[in-house]
């Protein structure tokens, strides 16, 4: 089963970044405050409410290592995206009975992101067509035996990178708006913004997204540089 495989995702990240992996084995005694309860939907399926309840967890675990001593409730904004506390950046993933966090100060990086990707699901027959633009396709059709494996990559790392540039951005930034480039040698994405994400990462700014494959996920993680503004 993949959840103790799950566990075996270790921290991509320095010191100063709080990493949590939470599964429902390892939830242990976490419960949601009233809040957190009052974001999910009363008609949320039980994955959902699963889901939900790890990634609170895992955001939980995070904030503590990140230095937080009681870890407040971390409500949702307009947009969806995780609210954190005062002075911190973070983001949350969760995927077939995984979810991930990270949280650090935000005077040591402008924005975290994760995506856990199960790769072996269903995906829709437009799905590459639709996320991918032409010299993405052309890197996942390089090799036929690995394309599946490559358009996950994408994806995920394009998903990671939304997470840590929208609080930044504070608008949507479509799929096709940010370019990846991928480095076999650093196991990474070199990507190039197509469009601003806020002042501080202009049209066409770079940023580095990492990759790994662990077990049957794909795990993408950013930590963007704190810039001066
Ligand atoms: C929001 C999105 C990234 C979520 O990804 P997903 O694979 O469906 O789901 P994940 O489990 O990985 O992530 C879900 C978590 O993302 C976080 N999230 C949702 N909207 C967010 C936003 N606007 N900003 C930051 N984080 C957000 C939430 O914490 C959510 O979990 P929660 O609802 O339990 O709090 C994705 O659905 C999406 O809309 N992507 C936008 C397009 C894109 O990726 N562009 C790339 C440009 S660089």
């Amino acid at each position: 089963m993949s959840d103790r495989a799950a566990l075996m995702i270790t921290t991509p990240f320095p010191d100063y970044v709080g990493f949590s992996v939470v599964t429902m084995d390892t939830l242990g005694r976490y419960a949601l405050s009233p809040e957190e309860e009052r974001i999910l939907s009363p008609r949320a399926v039980r994955k959902r409410r699963d889901e939900f309840l790890m990634g609170r967890a895992a955001s939980f675990h995070a904030m503590m290592r990140a230095g937080i001593e009681s870890p407040p409730p971390v409500p949702k904004g307009p947009s969806n995206e995780p609210i954190w506390p005062e002075g911190y950046v973070g983001a949350i993933t969760h995927s077939s009975g995984v979810a991930v966090s990270a949280v650090c100060p935000a005077d040591r990086s402008d924005g975290i992101g994760v995506d856990i990707e199960n790769f072996k699901r269903n995906l829709s027959p437009n799905v590459y067509r639709l996320t991918c633009l032409k010299e993405e396709l052309e890197q996942i059709h390089a090799d036929e035996s690995q394309s599946r494996l490559m358009f996950m990559r994408i994806f995920s790392a394009k998903e990671a990178g939304f997470k840590a540039f929208f609080p930044l951005a504070q608008e949507y930034i479509d799929y096709k708006e940010a370019a990846l480039s991928w480095d076999t040698d650093r196991e990474c994405f070199h990507g190039k913004l197509l469009k601003a994400a806020g002042p501080k990462y202009p049209k066409g700014a770079y940023f580095r997204v990492g990759s790994r494959v662990v077990d049957r996920f794909v795990f993408s993680f950013v930590l963007l540089p704190s810039k001066s503004p």
